[in-house]
């Protein structure tokens, strides 16, 4: 077996290295190509052209279905196996021994901590849980029923308007600041946001609770002195930010690479990832499922739900994946989860509902073939449904435990020198040299 380096060495040329021989039937020229860590350089291709004018061949990857943007040391997937690590460490394990702060510490720094270092991530991390009383009353702003999502979107890129030195990404003291911040106030603004939908007045964050357990003393606090957590919810809670803290190179850690690869400050290229979170095919899905299941209804209904799927009605939410072609192993921790906080919380009836339609769907021959399981927000929903929330907290919440993905990997962009300005190549389809016509003249 050989090592990355020789194969790097291989690749760059020295000892002849893997390549690819291309020839090109327009011209009849062959080209080789080095291959490193099982991909070829698109820019090698470049170097194919018809002419000396010829700007060279492009690679056309809509939706990058085969390119790889970067190198990350961050999150491994093995979507064929159903592997999770992050820095090498199996999911699994970090959902049960760990904690969230652990895991966004080992996220962003690339080890676990000592119990020093975890001490003093914990004490930076909630003394910085409280936002400016400005950002308070700009999100009092927005209409009672705006989404919270949009708010936490909104508010999270107002940040960086009360830390302006933010901007200043080649500082690591700066980025370290700032880092923090995010990781704290993320459960702040998220908590407002929800506070606001109901017209309830905010919660101040609670610094004597765990991470988990302020958020939900945030959210939940009403008149009592001190809000005490149930500690089997904060311990689901915890677990869920942790599944949901990182996932390699997903369309919100890719907006917040790409944002973030144009300098901007990291409450800027985080507000991305949040946007890129919004959608219902990302961060959005789980309350897609919820939407779907309540309109199911019942067993009976699932056969006429699926067959509506198989004629392209609609998609089975919290099914698939682009990476996964197995079971997704955040969703089999998570439904474990679930059965945990319905303990507490007592059971919710879509549960059954959810078991019966994965069911069927993992036998049915247009599921099988296309390799559909269930993702990590199938069972999610229904977790936070138990715990209170409404379905449009959902990506909310999502929202929150992926801050600490985003930011470690918007840190390795910042510092990896192959990085820079993210900008694709287009293949143009239009029309060319047009004349412009006057208005009164266009034939309509
Ligand atoms: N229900 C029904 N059919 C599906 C589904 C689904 N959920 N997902 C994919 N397919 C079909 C699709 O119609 C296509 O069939 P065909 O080859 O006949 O045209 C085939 O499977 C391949 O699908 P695709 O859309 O080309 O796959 P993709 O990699 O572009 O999409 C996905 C991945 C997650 C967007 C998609 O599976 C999907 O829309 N799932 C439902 C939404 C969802 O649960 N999203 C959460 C993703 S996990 C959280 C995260 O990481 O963001």
């Amino acid at each position: 077996m050989t090592t990355q380096t020789e194969q790097h060495d291989r690749a760059a040329g020295a000892t002849g290295g893997d390549r690819l021989m291309v020839t090109d039937t327009r011209t009849g020229n062959e080209y080789e190509l080095p291959i490193e860590n099982g991909a070829v350089h698109a820019t090698e291709l470049r170097k194919i052209k018809v002419s000396d004018d010829d700007f060279g061949l492009l690679s056309y990857d809509p939706a990058y279905m085969a390119t790889a943007s970067c190198r990350s040391a961050i999150t491994f997937i093995d979507g064929e196996k159903g592997i999770l690590e992050y820095r090498g460490y199996p999911i699994e394990q970090l959902a049960e021994q760990s904690t969230y702060l652990e895991v966004a510490y080992l996220l962003i720094n690339g080890h676990l901590p000592s119990q020093a270092e975890l001490d003093e991530w914990t004490d930076l991390i909630t003394n910085h849980t409280f936002v400016h009383e400005n950002i308070k009353e700009f999100m009092q702003g927005f209409r009672h029923d705006a989404h919270p999502m949009g708010m936490l979107l909104a508010s999270v890129g107002a940040l960086s308007t009360f830390y302006p030195e933010a901007h200043a990404v080649h500082d690591a003291d700066v980025r370290h600041a700032q880092v923090i911040r995010l990781i704290a106030k993320l459960p702040t603004l998220a908590a407002f946001a929800y506070r606001h939908n109901r017209g309830m007045p905010y919660v101040y964050p609670d610094n004597e609770l765990s991470y988990a357990g302020n958020f939900l003393s945030m959210l939940y606090k009403m008149s009592e002195r001190e809000y005490k957590p149930d500690p089997r919810l904060e311990h689901a809670l915890d677990v869920l930010f942790i599944l949901h803290a990182d996932h390699e190179q997903n369309c919100s850690a890719s907006a917040v690479r790409s944002v973030g690869s144009s300098q901007v400050d990291p409450y800027s290229a985080v507000a991305a990832g949040v946007a890129a979170l919004y959608g219902p095919l990302h961060g959005g899905a789980n309350e897609a499922v919820l939407r779907m299941l309540h309109r199911i209804g019942a067993t009976e209904n699932i056969p006429a739900f699926i067959e509506g799927v198989k004629q392209g009605k609609e998609r089975l939410m919290g099914f698939g994946h682009r990476v996964y072609k197995n079971y997704d192993p955040r969703a089999r921790i998570i439904k474990r989860a679930a059965y945990e906080v319905f303990e507490v919380t007592g059971t919710n009836p879509l549960l059954e509902l959810a078991i019966a339609l994965e069911q069927i769907a993992l036998e049915d021959e247009y599921f099988v073939a296309r390799k559909l399981y269930p993702n990590v927000d199938y069972y999610s929903g229904m977790i936070y449904e138990a715990l209170g929330m409404p379905v449009a907290m959902f990506p909310v919440l999502f929202a929150i435990g992926r801050t600490s993905g985003w930011i470690a990997q918007w840190l390795e962009m910042i510092e990896d020198p192959e990085q820079r300005i993210s900008r694709p190549r287009q293949i143009y389809t239009g029309e060319h040299e047009r004349d412009y016509v006057p208005i009164g003249k266009r034939q309509v």
